[in-house]
Order: C-alpha cells, then sequence, then structure tokens
C-alpha cells in the first residue's frame, strides 16, 4: 500500500540476511512501484555467503530469480563480531528451509554494484541494511560513484536512542565504523533510517495472529523464519512484539511520506572511542559559532514515522 503514483524505484539491494532483511527483500519484491536489480551480500548478522544462502532461500520464497552476489567478508579495517543469536544460527531463524534453488552470480557484490551504477548511471536507488563495507569498498575503488547513484537509504546508527550493541552503537554500523563514516562523508544523498524510529515500527500479536493464520506463501514463510527473533524482541518488550528494522527503511524508500518529521544532520561515525566506536554522532546544536566546526555532511534523518500507515503496508505486502 504505497502511495499512489509514488515515482517507480530501481533498488539495489545490500544486506547480511538476517530475518529483517529477509522481510525488507519481501516487502521490496511485492512493492508496485518499485524494481529489485540485484542484491548484493555483506558479512553481519552471519557471514556474507550465508546471507546469500538466506537471500536466495527468501527468493525462492518470492518465485523471484534477482542476481544476487557475495560481497565482502570482512569490515574494512575490523575483524568479524562472533557470530550472535538474534536471527537464529543460520540467520534466517533456523527454520531448516530447503537448499535454494539458485546459486550466487559469481561476481563480487562491489563489482556488481559498480557494474550496475555505470550501465545505469543516475538510475538506481543504492538500500542498505547490513553493515556498510560493501558500499565503503565501492566508495574507495571508485570515486565517481556518488555522481552515479539517485539515492542512498541506510538502516543503521541511533541519533538520540540508545545504541543495541553497545550504550552508543548500533550493529550495523558497529560492524563497520570505518566504512559508515566513508558513505556519511560522500557527496551523495543519504538517508539514515535509525534505531529512534525503527524500534517503534513493531509486528504486534494483533499483526502475527494474523500471519499465522494465513495460508499465503509470504505469511507462511515469515511465520517460519520469525520465531528466534520474535523471541528475543518479545522478552525484549516484555509482550509479543517484533522490530521492522530493516522493513521500514524499504517503507521509508518505497513511499518518503511515511516519515513525519525528518531532520537534515551532520553526521559522522566514531571510529576511534573506547566507549563510543560506532557512534552515529549527529550534530542537533541549536546554535554553531562561527567559530565552530560547521556542518559539512547532512544525512536527511527521519525522527517520526506513521508507523501504523507501514505496518499495514507490510502486511500487505506479506499477505499477498
Ligand atoms: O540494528 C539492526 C540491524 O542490524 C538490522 O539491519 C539487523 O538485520 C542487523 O543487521
Ligand atoms: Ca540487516
Amino acid at each position: 500500500m504505497t502511495t499512489p503514483g509514488a515515482e517507480r524505484k530501481l533498488i539495489l539491494m545490500d544486506v547480511d540476511t538476517g530475518v529483517d532483511d529477509a522481510l525488507a527483500i519481501m516487502l521490496a519484491h511485492r512493492a508496485p512501484n518499485a524494481q529489485v536489480v540485484a542484491i548484493g551480500t555483506v558479512t553481519g548478522n552471519v557471514s556474507s555467503a550465508q546471507a546469500a544462502t538466506n537471500t536466495l532461500k527468501t527468493l525462492d520464497a518470492l518465485g523471484a530469480d534477482t542476481p544476487v552476489a557475495v560481497g565482502a567478508a570482512r569490515a574494512i579495517a575490523r575483524e568479524p563480531l562472533p557470530p550472535g543469536n538474534v536471527h537464529g544460527a543460520d540467520g534466517l531463524g533456523d527454520a531448516n528451509l530447503p537448499a535454494p534453488g539458485h546459486a550466487p552470480t559469481g561476481e563480487h557484490a562491489v563489482d556488481q554494484l559498480l557494474r550496475l551504477v555505470h550501465e545505469r548511471p543516475g538510475e538506481l536507488s543504492l538500500f542498505a541494511s547490513g553493515p556498510l563495507t560493501n558500499l565503503g569498498l565501492a566508495l574507495q575503488r571508485d570515486p565517481e560513484l556518488p555522481r552515479l547513484v539517485k539515492e542512498v537509504m541506510v538502516m543503521g546508527g541511533a541519533i538520540i536512542a540508545a545504541g543495541n550493541v553497545t550504550p552508543t552503537a548500533e550493529f550495523n554500523i558497529y560492524c563497520d565504523p570505518e566504512a559508515a563514516d566513508l558513505v556519511f562523508a560522500a557527496d551523495w544523498p543519504v538517508t539514515l533510517v535509525a534505531l529512534d524510529v525503527t524500534m517503534r515500527a513493531l509486528l504486534r500479536s494483533e499483526q502475527l495472529a494474523t500471519l499465522r493464520a494465513s495460508e499465503r506463501p509470504l505469511a507462511r514463510f515469515t511465520m517460519r523464519i520469525l520465531p528466534p527473533y520474535l523471541a528475543l524482541y518479545s522478552q525484549r518488550f516484555g509482550s509479543e512484539a517484533v522490530t521492522m528494522h530493516d522493513p521500514l527503511a524499504m517503507g521509508l524508500l518505497l513511499d518518503p511520506s511515511l516519515a513525519l518529521e525528518r531532520a537534515r544532520l551532520d553526521t559522522r561515525v566514531e571510529t576511534a572511542g573506547e566507549l563510543t566506536t560506532g557512534m552515529t554522532v549527529a550534530d542537533r546544536r541549536p546554535l554553531i559559532g562561527p567559530g565552530y566546526d560547521q556542518p559539512t555532511h547532512p544525512l536527511d534523518i527521519p525522527l517520526e514515522v506513521d508507523a501504523p500507515r507501514f505496518i499495514a503496508m507490510l502486511m500487505d505486502a506479506l499477505l499477498s
């Protein structure tokens, strides 16, 4: 359910599939005003290779043959984090899904990204819902990249909200702060969908009951992969509820009118702090004196979203 007449988006996704990445992939593929041109994977929730397998399983549920390219196995300047259990050991809810019917293309995700933006200059919307390693590597290899991209949508960071890995850092940014700082500092239009809004975009018991009762393929796939992710967030919230981090970022890409309040904030990433590495440092100073650093890297940051309308959009896709 997107705003009628919203412009058609050509989307290149970069994911660390994960349960919520899978829901974002499904939302994008069911959107009437979008085409997912290709998908790249990056190490984050799971290895980039496992993320590719999980992405291909999700595409099987969609009946889609979108190209999938495996990307960076490790961050630009850091070792991968130890595997977590937020998304299950395999990153897709340990749902014992059948092996995917397609294989990755064999092209590296960074090569895929750079090839496509040169083939379709100015047309592609980049969507990143994992660590920003592939985008950072692409910027290092091709300084022309910002000029060749229409827009960049990033799920990551925390502006006023607490982090979810450390008190100050959100997972995607924390995994590769150097890459994130390259992405934020580049001269292209970046929208940063941070925990400040994603922690309030929840599937709750009502929606979950609807999905459980549905025979629709994407609803059944969702309820197969959701359990570990749902259990962890329900424990955190004290009632049955689960956050839709990556799907909300996709919803905002598909329909920017979902943002009810936005700010343009100069935002950089801490890469050396003992307590704050991975923190997204947004400049919210009300006045900036002439003698102080002036904003140089404004990002578009949604601060309030129409969560009910977004959840309705997501449910439409999962029940389609
Ligand atoms: O912090 C939430 C983000 O980290 C989401 O993209 C989730 O999939 C993990 O990658
Ligand atoms: Ca993700």
